[in-house]
């Protein structure tokens, strides 16, 4: 048994290479292993022999991180596709057998939507990542209570039987599924900081939440700007992490720190809010790194939309996009998006359209 640190290193970041990090953690000293690792696959290698290295890299990481594992634990592993001149190769397609090889069950593989990204000319764009689930054995935590979302239909009744009258759903709310929707950090989303690719905070939390309990330890080989960290600490989880980037370290602290540097700039828009509303100074006496504004806007003048929300949003764009293919493929007029150019365009419906578009629902105000 590797006994490494007497004492573990709660609620810190190793700067440095994840794995000697994970050399001197103990077997089974883990509750969560939450992570989404760097893919930009190294230039030196010929395409295809970097992706083979790079998953033998991985290999090792996972084996160890299984190791520190405790035996309740869960393991979440994020990744997209990996393309090299025109070939895609989802890349969870090649981390499950890796999994699986360190003896982990799979419980779900989870598609996270993106609703805009790159336009591809040679093939359908890409607009999902996956995030794939294993636990070390068959006693697992899942708390299903934390992370409910709403039902579609709130208030449906039992109709008939000894039941009738009763609720027919859950009143707490439902099991929000294996396809989340959680907006991508970038451009003007409030918790964008310099880091290319983080994780949004709400993802992480829905984890987080549904499989452990306060105090646990939450593990991330790969911090990049510290969001495990940040919602771990959020949830009154400790976490341990690494991170091999120094600026990107940095970054994780400063979000961590929850306070302005020396020059009163603050690492993201949502850690300068946060301060503003604890200590009720003045925002224009603060900036973020990647304001461009003279001013940041106070949270109570931004919209923030939830998870449902995008879901919502993105079910009606599908609904009308197929429906407007369906037209072309008759030769009928398409219908015509209510929110066309970015704006509600609702008096231009026509009652009369001959489309399968439910316009009721296309019209729910957004
Ligand atoms: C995909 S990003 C993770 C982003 C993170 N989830 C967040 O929310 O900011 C991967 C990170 O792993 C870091 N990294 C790459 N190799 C590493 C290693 N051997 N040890 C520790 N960190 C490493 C990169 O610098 C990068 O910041």
């Amino acid at each position: 048994m590797n006994t490494g640190f007497l004492n573990l290193p709660l609620n810190q970041i190793f700067l440095g290479d994840c794995l000697k990090l994970l050399k001197q953690l103990p077997d089974e000293c883990v509750n969560l292993v939450v992570s989404s690792p760097p893919y930009n696959l190294g230039k030196e290698y010929e395409a295809k022999k970097a992706l083979e290295k790079y998953l033998e890299e991985q290999t090792v990481i996972i084996k160890e991180c299984s190791r520190v594992l405790k035996k309740t634990g869960s393991i979440f592993w994020q990744v997209g596709a990996f393309s090299n001149q025109g070939s895609l190769i989802p890349l969870d397609i090649r981390f499950f057998p890796i999994l699986e090889s360190c003896g982990l069950i799979p419980r779900n593989r989870i598609i996270w939507i993106r609703q805009h990204g790159l336009h591809a000319q040679n093939k359908f764009s890409c607009r999902h990542e996956t995030i794939l689930w294993f636990t070390k054995s068959n006693e697992y935590v899942f708390n299903l209570d934390p992370i409910r979302v709403p039902q579609k239909y709130q208030n449906k009744k039992h109709y008939k039987g000894n039941k009738k009258g009763e609720l027919s759903c859950n009143p707490k709310g439902k099991n929000p599924g294996d396809i989340w929707l959680f907006r991508n950090v970038k451009h003007n989303h409030e918790e964008q900081t310099i880091h290319p690719c983080q994780f949004p905070e709400d993802l992480v939390a829905r984890i987080i939440l549904a499989t452990t309990q306060t105090n646990d330890i939450v593990f991330d080989p790969y911090m990049g700007s510290g969001t495990v960290g940040v919602v771990s600490k959020n949830y009154e989880r400790n976490f341990i992490g690494a991170e091999i980037e120094e600026k990107y370290y940095h970054i994780a602290l400063r979000r961590l720190e929850e306070k302005p540097d020396k020059n009163n700039n603050f690492p993201n828009l949502k850690s300068l809010r946060n301060y503003v509303e604890k200590t009720g100074e003045n925002i224009e006496k603060y900036r973020f790194d990647m304001q461009t504004g003279n001013k940041a806007t106070e949270r109570k003048k931004a919209k923030i939309f939830p998870e449902e929300y995008h879901k919502q949003e993105l079910e009606n764009r599908l609904i009308y996009e197929e429906s407007a293919f369906s037209a072309d493929l008759r030769g009928e007029d398409r219908p015509i998006d209510i929110n066309l150019n970015g704006r509600s365009n609702k008096k231009k419906v026509n009652s009369d359209q001959p489309s399968n578009v439910d316009f009721k629902q296309l019209e729910i105000e957004l």
